[in-house]
C-alpha cells in the first residue's frame, strides 16, 4: 500500500490513475442524492484539503462513511483523478475508507467547520491546529524558522545552543522566573533571615533565561560568527497583544563588527525570510490576504524590495515632536518610545521599516557600547510598519573599564558577570548582535493581531494552559 500526503496528491506528485492512501482528519462530508459522498480530508501538509469521492458500493458506506463527521480521523484509499471541481487540481475516487477514530459527540466538537474567533480558539490550544487559520500560521512559522537557520548557515554562522537555565540577568530588568526546588512552605533561611539559596538545587539562585545574548557573546568571541535560537522567558506583567511570557528569540552575534554591520545583517535576514515565505507558502499567504490582511502579500513584497531607513533616536524625537499628531505618551529626549511612536515612525512617517539607532544610555541595558557623546549608546531597534519593534540590538561594550563603571552605576551584582568580564580581559574585540522576537515576526508576516495566536501554546500573565 502506498501512502501519500495531501500536498503530494494536490501538487500532482502522484500520477493520475495510481492508487494511494491519504490519511488525515475529515473537514466536511456532503452526501449527494445519487448515493455518493464527498469527504474533504486535511493532514496539515498544505492549506487545502483533498476531496475524496466515496461511492455507496463500499462495504462500510452505510455503517461508517455516512456517520463521518468533522474531526474524525480516516485513511482513504483511492485512485487519483483530475478534479472537475472549481479550484481543485486532483481528487480521489475512493475504493476503501478506514476509520481510525470517531468524534465522541459531534454536536459538541469544539472545532466545527465555521469561523471561530481567535479568543475562542485560544481556549482550545490543543485542537486549534486543525483549523485553517492555525494550520496556516504554523506552516508559515515553520517556514520562517527553517529560513532563519538556512540564512545563517549560508552566511557562515554557527548555531550555538545557549542555556535555558541561567544565573545572570541579561537585560538587568529583574523580570526573571526563578528556578528552584526549595519547599516554598519551608524555605531555608540564612542567619540574616534571607532565603538560603546555597541549599537550593544549583547551590545558588537560578532563573529561566531572558536572552541567550551573554552566553552567545562568549562564543562570538571565539568562533566569530554565531547565533542562538531558542525559547526565552520574561516575568513581565505586560498583558498586551505583543508580549508573551515565553517567546522564541533569534540572536546572532558577530565579532569584529559595529552597530551598522548588524543593522545591515538584520535587513538582509528579514528580506531573506520574507522571500522564503512568499516562495514556499503562497497557499497560506493567499489565505491571510483574503481573511486577515488584504495587504499581506504586497506588504511582504514591498519589504523584500525596500531599503530600510536608518534614523537616529535624536532625529526621531524631533520628528515626533513636530509631526502635529497627538500621542497618548508625551515625547521628549530621554524617554523610551512607546508602540504608538514606533508605529507612527514606521507606518506614517517613513512607510518602510526603520532602524532607529543611538538611544540614550540611561534607558538601555548595561552591556551596550557607549558613544563618544557620553549620552547615547550604539543600540538599535528595527521597527516594522504595522507592528513596531521586532528587533533590538547593539554594539557591545568591549572596553573593560567602561563596562565595570556601568555595572557599578547600575548596581548590578558584579560577581555574576565574572565570565562576561573575562571576555574583555582576554583578547577583547569589538562585537555586536541583535535579538529578533520570533513571534513578533510571525505575527507580522501573517497579519495575525495577537501574538498569542502565532505560538502553539501561549504563556502570558494569568494564562498558561496545558
Ligand atoms: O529588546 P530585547 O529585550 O533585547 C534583548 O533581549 C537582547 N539581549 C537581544 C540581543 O541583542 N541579543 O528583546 C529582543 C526582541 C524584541 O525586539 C522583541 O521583538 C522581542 O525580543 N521581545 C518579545 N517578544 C514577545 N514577548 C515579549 N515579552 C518580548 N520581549 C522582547
Amino acid at each position: 500500500m502506498s501512502y501519500a500526503s495531501v500536498v503530494d496528491v494536490l501538487a500532482g506528485k502522484v500520477a493520475v490513475d495510481d492508487t494511494v492512501t491519504v490519511r488525515g482528519w475529515v473537514r466536511t462530508r456532503r452526501d449527494s442524492k445519487a448515493g455518493i459522498s464527498f469527504i474533504n480530508i486535511h493532514d496539515g501538509s498544505c492549506f487545502d484539503a483533498i476531496q475524496a469521492v466515496v461511492p455507496a458500493e463500499l462495504s462500510n458506506y452505510q455503517s461508517e462513511v455516512l456517520k463521518l463527521t468533522t474531526g474524525c480521523s480516516v485513511a482513504v484509499t483511492g485512485v487519483v483523478v483530475e478534479s472537475q471541481g472549481k479550484g481543485q487540481s486532483y481528487e480521489l475516487q475512493a475504493t476503501a475508507v478506514k476509520v481510525y477514530g470517531w468524534v465522541d459527540d459531534p454536536d459538541t466538537y469544539p472545532m466545527a467547520p465555521k469561523r471561530h474567533s481567535m479568543e475562542y480558539l485560544r481556549e482550545y490550544a490543543h485542537l486549534r491546529p486543525r483549523t485553517n487559520v492555525t494550520g496556516a500560521v504554523m506552516r508559515v512559522r515553520n517556514t520562517l524558522s527553517q529560513a532563519i537557520h538556512r540564512f545563517f548557515h549560508e552566511n557562515g554562522y554557527l548555531w550555538v545552543s545557549t542555556p535555558i537555565i541561567t544565573t545572570s540577568d541579561c537585560e538587568g530588568a529583574g523580570e526573571m522566573f526563578r528556578v528552584s526546588t526549595l519547599d516554598m512552605l519551608n524555605v531555608p533561611k540564612t542567619e540574616q533571615g534571607e532565603v538560603d539559596y546555597s541549599q537550593d538545587f544549583f547551590g545558588k539562585e537560578a532563573f529561566l533565561t531572558v536572552s541567550g545574548q551573554l552566553n552567545v557573546e562568549s562564543y562570538a568571541c571565539s568562533l566569530s560568527k554565531v547565533y542562538t535560537f531558542g525559547p526565552t522567558f520574561r516575568a513581565e506583567n505586560s498583558n498586551t497583544s505583543r508580549h508573551l511570557s515565553e517567546f522564541w528569540m533569534v540572536e546572532p552575534e558577530l565579532a569584529f563588527a559595529s552597530l551598522d554591520d548588524v543593522a545591515y545583517l538584520a535587513e538582509d535576514m528579514l528580506k531573506y525570510v520574507f522571500k522564503a515565505v512568499l516562495e514556499e507558502r503562497p497557499d497560506d499567504m493567499a489565505f491571510f490576504q483574503q481573511r486577515i490582511n488584504p495587504d499581506a502579500i504586497e506588504r511582504m513584497e514591498k519589504m523584500v524590495n525596500a531599503d530600510f531607513v536608518h534614523m537616529d533616536y535624536t532625529d526621531a524625537i524631533e520628528i515626533l515632536q513636530n509631526c502635529g499628531k497627538k500621542f497618548e505618551y508625551a515625547v521628549e529626549w530621554g524617554v523610551d518610545l512607546q508602540s504608538e511612536h514606533e508605529r507612527y515612525l514606521a507606518e506614517e512617517h517613513v512607510g518602510a521599516p526603520v532602524i532607529l539607532k543611538n538611544y540614550p544610555r540611561d534607558i538601555k541595558a548595561f552591556y551596550m557600547r557607549q558613544n563618544e557623546d557620553g549620552k547615547t549608546v550604539a543600540a538599535m531597534d528595527v521597527l516594522a510598519p504595522g507592528i513596531g519593534e521586532i528587533i533590538g540590538g547593539s554594539a557591545r561594550e568591549e572596553r573593560l573599564d567602561i563596562l565595570d563603571k556601568r555595572i557599578e552605576e547600575m548596581n548590578l551584582p558584579a560577581e555574576e558577570y565574572g565570565f562576561y568580564r573575562d571576555l574583555r580581559r582576554y583578547g577583547t574585540v569589538p562585537h555586536a548582535g541583535f535579538g529578533l522576537g520570533f513571534e513578533r515576526l510571525v505575527a507580522y508576516v501573517t497579519g495575525v493581531q495577537n501574538i498569542r495566536d502565532v505560538i502553539p501554546f501561549p504563556r502570558a500573565p494569568k494564562s498558561a494552559q496545558f
